[in-house]
Formats: C-alpha cells, sequence, structure tokens
C-alpha cells in the first residue's frame, strides 16, 4: 500500500532537522562523540522525537534499556518537568561517560544508573512508569517488553529504537546481521498487535516503535 510518506525524501528531512535551532552544547558535545567513537546513540530525529513524547505526556517517571553515553536520556531528562529516569547497562565505561554529561547539562540529580544487564535489573523495579524506552540487545527486546508491559502504567508509553534496522527489516537492505533482524521482526509483530498496547512503528530515524499501555 502506497501512502504519503512514499514521497518523503532525505532533502525533506534535512529540511525539518534546519528549522530547528542548530543542536549546541552537551547535546552536539555527545553527538560528535557518538559520531568519533560509533557508539550506536539515537539519532538526533528520534531524540527530538523522545523530547515531544515526554512533553506530550507529561512523564515523571521513566526507565530506559540502554544508556551508553547518556544522549537519549538526555533528551528525555531535559522534557521532563520533574521526576527522574532509571536507565540501565551493564558498561561502566560509558555510563560514568553519561555521569559526567549529565551533570554538565544540569540534569544528572534527574538520572539513577543501574550497571547491569537489563534482564537481571528489570526484575527488580517496581514501577509504575509512565515511559520506558527500550534501546539495547536486539534479540532481548522481547523479554524487554514484556517487563516494561508490566511496569508502564495505564496509559503511559513504550517506545523502542531501531525497529526498521536500516532496511533489514523490511528486505530493503541486505540482511548482515540476521540474529538481530530475526528477532526484530518478532519484536514489531508482537508489539503492533500486543493486547496490552494501542501500537504503531513511527518511520523516522532508524524506525521508532511507539505504544500505549491499554
Ligand atoms: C544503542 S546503545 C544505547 C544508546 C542510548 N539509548 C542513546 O541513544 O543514547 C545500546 C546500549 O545497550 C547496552 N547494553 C548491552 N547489553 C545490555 C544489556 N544486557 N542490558 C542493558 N543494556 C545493554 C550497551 O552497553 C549499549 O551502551
Amino acid at each position: 500500500m502506497r501512502n504519503a510518506m512514499d514521497r518523503v525524501t532525505l532533502t525533506d528531512l534535512d529540511y525539518i532537522e534546519r528549522l530547528h535551532e542548530p543542536l549546541s552544547g552537551v547535546f552536539a558535545k555527545m553527538e560528535e562523540q557518538g559520531a568519533a567513537e560509533h557508539i550506536p546513540i539515537v539519532g538526533t530525529a528520534v531524540g527530538r522525537a523522545l523530547h515531544v513524547l515526554v512533553r506530550a505526556t507529561g512523564a515523571t517517571r521513566i526507565v530506559e534499556v540502554g544508556t551508553a553515553i547518556g544522549y537519549s536520556a538526555l533528551w528525555m531528562a531535559s522534557a521532563m518537568k520533574g521526576g527522574d529516569i532509571d536507565t540501565i547497562d551493564p558498561d561502566r565505561t560509558r555510563t560514568d561517560r553519561a555521569r559526567a554529561l549529565w551533570s554538565e547539562a544540569g540534569v544528572g540529580a534527574r538520572i539513577r544508573v543501574h550497571s547491569g544487564k537489563a534482564l537481571d535489573v528489570l526484575p527488580t523495579l517496581g514501577g509504575p512508569y509512565d515511559l520506558a524506552f527500550i534501546d539495547a540487545l536486539k534479540p532481548e527486546y522481547l523479554r524487554y517488553l514484556e517487563h516494561c508491559v508490566r511496569l508502564v502504567r495505564p496509559g503511559g508509553l513504550i517506545v523502542a529504537d531501531n525497529v526498521l534496522w536500516s532496511g533489514r527489516v523490511s528486505g530493503s537492505a541486505p540482511d548482515d546481521r540476521p540474529d538481530d533482524t530475526r528477532a526484530l521482526r518478532e519484536f514489531n509483530a508482537a508489539f503492533v498487535r500486543h493486547a496490552a498496547l494501542d501500537a504503531t512503528i513511527l518511520p523516522i530515524g532508524d524506525g521508532l516503535a511507539v505504544g500505549v499501555r491499554r
């Protein structure tokens, strides 16, 4: 089925980005570090979308799976009117850097790092959360989802990044990561038809799954 998205070009996406103020301060620093060191942080468009989703929902309790150097958490924390973020990542080298960068941005007090594997940490969290953001190991996305369904309150959001996986999931690009691709296909099918969610996939960045907890 074809629709208006077929007409969106890279020029259109550049245009949208140029409408915004250029990134500055810690946001720009994180993007530079991520690019220079090939750290897989969310794209700018997804960061902006997370910011707007947090504002729209008034989220004050957020759980994030996959911290890295703290870029997506910074977008969400800077949109919060209060409250805090629990973010999970076993890589202390990255999360120590995230902490320093969050302090520099003035949001350090709002973010708590859980240094462990998500499947070990998620069962220890109580919730309820207003928003969960999934951005770690692709073969584990489905299991993260079931924890997030338990943890997010009715009306809250579950969001997951990379669900189009640079065209591999739809088959529009060669599949050099078949295990991740298979897992994401399973995740996407489960997510959009989940009995506990009203959900869809927004074709921004590398694909952003967004579901409202019923
Ligand atoms: C895509 S990056 C996260 C990027 C971050 N959300 C951002 O946009 O700024 C994925 C992160 O997941 C972390 N990770 C790896 N295994 C994990 C696990 N079992 N549980 C949670 N995080 C994990 C990696 O260390 C990595 O930093």
